[in-house]
């Protein structure tokens, strides 16, 4: 029988660990993920070593090919996994120096392994911004072809859920281009942060060994290192900066999932899915349900509740590194997982939605959506605002004692009972579909401001 590796620190202690306690710090069932990152770090630090001659370059190369040979078993899954072995980083350094003999017990030379975790999880976060900022921008070019093919479509836009204002359906589609171009600055800027190079912090105070932290830095593309290695070792902020940045983004699918969700009904109907986009009902036959969108809904709190954990085991944490941190791992790689499906699925969604354009437009036609315009038309006569308000809001009033739904049926005789302002003129105003080009102002829902939006939307899409 193969006898069990010792442990790094073996030398200190004179008994074995409890098993139990091994289990309950263990962390390789979810660290081993980071497999390539913690060769990448590892390589870009055994050549360091070589460079400024704390080994030699010859050990170097050798520390760097058993790496390569390592990181070939784990993409093959012939790595001999050791859960007696803690965590990625002991269980890829042990098998490294089971290969190659004392020469391997050289590459944890001036590093920690509070240090490496420090630059293994960096590593990956700018793996993964990297990837969801090209997953957005193809999310808004998603979009925004949506927007161009509907750029005449009108919808009644809404407040509390409550009909409006009319509004092109394009208009809307752009409020979450809009609020993806946030969601990027904001993973932008996350990413400034990450890609800061901390090895060279050791275990919290650096290293009395001669090393070359900007070289590390250089080979793994980071053009910062860090400026203190007790906060190097000890802050997670960047993982809950992108945490953050994740459930704002997550918020704002959750919105797009929740419209897609009332869309669907049958009491809105404006848009319908395509089977392959739903799932069905194992006991009502009838039922097409979009599930997707229901499920990125619920696991935007998913989400939140990974960025307050993760505030919450922070909290109040002594300086410098405290096991406490490694619980940052897994909320960090389930909130990267969700998003990447969610963007994955909200893509979709918008590519196969299908406009219900009688549906939509229909709507427009009740529910006294012209009722602005037509106090704004007033405005425009001299009257002020607050009385032009009040005229209408009688217009509105009498309107639905008669039963009506709409202020079209209204002569101009009877207009004029209500204000002597009313000339013929007003008769476009009776009508919503026209009162969506009347909104000429940047950022307003004409026609001619939406192209205007589009255009301005496929520069940056070019740009960015
Ligand atoms: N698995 C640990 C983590 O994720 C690695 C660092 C352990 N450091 C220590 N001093 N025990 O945080």
């Amino acid at each position: 029988m193969k006898k069990k590796p010792q442990k790094p620190w073996s030398g200190r202690f004179e008994q074995r660990i409890d098993p139990e306690v091994e289990r309950f710090t263990a962390s390789l069932h979810f660290d081993k993920r980071l497999y390539l990152f913690d060769i990448q770090g590892s390589m870009a630090h055994a050549k360091m070593l070589g460079s400024v001659g704390l080994i030699s370059e010859e050990e170097s190369a050798k520390l760097i090919r058993g790496l390569d040979e390592i990181r070939a078993e784990l993409e093959e899954g012939k790595f001999p996994f050791d859960e007696s072995l803690e965590d990625i980083h002991m269980n890829i350094e042990a098998r490294l120096i089971e290969k190659l003999g004392s020469v391997g017990g050289k590459l944890h030379t001036a590093r920690s392994r509070n240090d490496q975790v420090a630059l293994d999880t960096r590593l990956y976060l700018r793996h993964e911004i990297k990837g969801i900022l090209s997953q957005l921008h193809s999310l808004q070019e998603s979009f925004l072809a949506k927007a161009r093919e509907h750029i005449r479509s009108i919808m009644p836009g809404y407040t509390h859920l409550q009909r409006a204002q009319p509004v092109l359906f394009a208009h809307h589609l752009m409020a979450y281009f809009e609020m993806l171009k946030r969601d990027r600055e904001r993973f932008r800027e996350c990413l400034n942060r990450v890609a800061v190079m901390p090895l060279g912090s050791g275990a919290l105070s650096g290293t009395t060994l001669p090393i070359d932290r900007g070289l590390v830095a250089r080979d793994l593309g980071f053009d910062k290192v860090s400026e203190n290695s007790l906060d190097a070792v000890s802050d997670r902020d960047y993982v809950l900066e992108f945490l953050s940045a994740a459930s704002i983004l997550m918020m704002h699918l959750s919105r797009f999932a929740e419209e897609v969700i009332l869309w669907t009904s049958a009491e809105f109907g404006f848009i319908e899915l395509p089977d392959s986009f739903c799932t069905g009902s194992s006991l009502m036959p009838q039922k097409k349900n979009p599930d997707p969108m229901e499920l990125l809904r619920g696991k935007t709190g998913r989400v939140y509740g990974h960025l307050i954990g993760l505030l919450v085991t922070m909290k109040a944490l002594p300086l410098s590194y405290n096991r406490d941190l490694q619980e940052d791992k897994e909320p960090l790689f389930d909130t990267a997982d969700t998003l990447k499906g969610a963007l994955t699925m909200t893509s979709l969604c918008v590519a196969h939605m299908k406009v219900i354009e009688e549906k939509m437009q229909g709507s427009i036609e009740s529910g006294f959506l012209e009722a602005t315009d037509l106090a704004e038309y007033l405005v425009k006569k001299g009257v002020p605002f607050r009385d032009a308000h009040h005229i209408v809001g009688r217009i509105v009033l009498e309107a639905v004692k008669r039963g009506w739904s709409t202020l079209s049926p209204y002569t101009l005789d009877e207009l004029r009972g209500f204000s002597p302002y009313f000339d013929p003129d007003v008769d476009s105003c009776l009508r919503p579909a026209e009162a969506v080009d009347r909104k000429d102002v940047p950022g307003g829902t004409s026609s001619m401001r939406v192209k205007e939006a589009i255009k301005k939307a496929e520069a940056y899409l070019k740009e960015t």
